[in-house]
């Protein structure tokens, strides 16, 4: 039971959960580093458990997983209290007020393991020495408090002070990621602190942010166990905000984890990120081409058998029914932040819907895909026609740099960086533009015989002036 794999994370936030399902709206968390030994604490102020609820509580399997629950209950099998605090320590003991009375039981590893003829033996009350961890319930007409203590799967030999301050720190990260949607919004039904600190809402979506590239109207199936609602986001390019948003946006897993489905059931996150194991043809992985996607699905807590959802809350596997639509949803969410990715963040197609020549064309042939400049490209074309007796030279040095295009290198330097190589003048500085346009302007106002007003409108839709009209509107005055 101990081997159920919870993180020191998710533990906790199951017990949150529970807190939840109690109708708490304060929930304080404390991580204690003490000589006379270390502890985690949960208190929230739902509305408590009696006695015999208590001690139902306290069994394993205490609710059967088949039972129908409250829609807005985030619980099923009957095990979470007990499997998550046990999977991270071997002595619990919760203490619950319910109108001002009190209950406390434990359970003790260590005492179940030196008295094996008593069975599966709860004990009354805490730990002799502990009582001081309860001290925190007294004067309170309800709430529940749930106190680890011989935190054995934390704390292991060499495990110092630093070591558990790091871990508040990802539990903290998890905490304001798994509840963003209770602790955040504009509700903000919870409210959640660790060490008497507020935990922060995470929002994977960036929901408000200026840059925000792009994201779907919600999009609803209606399945045989309550309807299923999906809502797809492209996060903005890292060239659209600032370094700390960066950070901040990749979230505890980083950028390229954190992408793909977000399953939520009850504004509770299940799992952030991961594509399902859908695909076309084969199942998708994280790459980083696609880090910008992330699509939201809200299942009801009547589809949990359906998706598998497991102890942990941790893992569900969208049913057959919903896979094809997930996929196409997903699909179209990919293909656009493969976009904005690859683009930077500005996709050049057209400008003000008008469409942009560009100075690149890619050839699809049997034998794979290919480069060529454009000779229609406006800067290329006077280039060629203004060559005179070097045309052939020209065409040739064209030729040259389209077999010599350092693809493999590009290719490279994307996968290390993370991130694909500048083009389209973003780290030259204004007067480098400036200089290349009034070059370009003065041919086509001079040679070709163009108005002033015509060639600064050809500019403005030619790649790559196209994102510095500003520029291009100075030019020639
Ligand atoms: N903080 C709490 N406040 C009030 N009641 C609680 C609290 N924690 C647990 N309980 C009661 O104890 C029961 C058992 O909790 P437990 O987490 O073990 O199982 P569950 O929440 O029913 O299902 P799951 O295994 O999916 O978490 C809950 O159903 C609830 O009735
Ligand atoms: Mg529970």
């Amino acid at each position: 039971m101990r081997g159920v794999g919870y993180s020191t994370g998710a533990a906790l936030a199951d017990l949150v959960d529970n807190s939840i399902a109690a109708g708490a709206t304060n929930v304080s968390i404390q991580f204690n580093w003490s000589d006379g030994g270390h502890s985690v604490t949960l208190l929230d102020d739902g509305k408590g458990m009696s006695d015999p609820e208590l001690h139902k509580a306290m069994t394993l399997g205490s609710r059967s997983p088949l039972e129908q629950r409250s829609a807005s209950d985030l619980g099923r099998f009957g095990m979470g209290l007990k499997t998550a605090s046990l999977s991270q320590c071997r002595r619990l003991t919760v203490a619950s007020v319910q109108g001002g009375i009190r209950s406390c039981l434990r359970w003790d590893l260590d005492h179940l393991a030196a008295n094996q003829q008593l069975g599966w033996s709860l004990i009354e009350g805490p730990e002799p020495g502990s009582e001081g961890l309860l001290k925190i319930l007294d004067g309170r007409p309800n709430g529940t408090l749930v106190v680890w203590e011989c935190l054995d799967r934390i704390v292991g030999p060499g495990f110092t002070s630093t070591d558990f301050a790091s871990l508040t720190f990802e539990v903290e990260r998890h905490l304001a990621m798994v509840f963003h949607r209770w602790i955040g919004g504009r509700d903000r039904r919870l409210t959640l602190s660790i060490n008497d600190a507020p935990v922060n809402a995470w929002d994977p979506f960036m929901t408000g942010h200026p840059a925000k590239s792009w994201n779907s109207p919600v999009q609803r199936l209606q399945t045989a166990d309550g309807p299923i609602l999906v809502e797809c986001h492209v996060l903005p390019h890292k060239d659209r905000l600032s370094p700390e948003e960066f950070a901040e946006g990749g979230g505890p897993g980083g950028w390229a984890a954190q992408q793909g489905f977000y399953v939520y059931r009850n504004d509770r996150l299940i799992l952030a990120g991961g594509w399902l194991g859908l695909g076309q043809g084969r199942a998708w992985n994280r790459e980083e081409a696609y880090r910008l996607a992330r699509v939201r699905i809200d299942i009801p807590n009547s589809a949990d058998a359906s998706w598998r959802i497991d102890i942990k809350k941790s893992v569900a596997r969208p049913p057959a029914a919903v896979r094809g639509w997930l996929t196409k949803l997903a699909e179209d969410t990919r293909n656009r932040a493969r976009k904005v990715f690859a683009y930077r963040g500005s996709p050049i197609s057209s400008v003000g819907g008008q469409s942009v020549d560009l100075a690149w064309r890619v050839e699809q042939l049997k034998s794979g895909i290919r480069y060529r400049v454009d000779l229609k490209h406006p800067v290329v074309a006077a280039a060629v026609e203004n060559a005179g007796q070097d045309r052939e030279l020209v065409l040739a040095m064209i030729r040259v740099i389209e077999e010599t295009v350092p693809v493999q290198r590009i290719w490279l330097d994307t996968a290390e960086n993370k991130d694909t190589p500048s083009t389209g003048f973003v780290a030259s500085p204004p007067a480098e533009i400036s200089a290349v346009l009034s070059t370009l302007f003065e041919d086509m106002t001079g040679r070709q015989g163009m108005a002033p007003a015509d060639a600064r409108r050809v500019l403005k839709s030619t790649e790559p002036f196209q994102s510095y009209p500003a520029l291009v509107d100075a030019i020639g005055r």
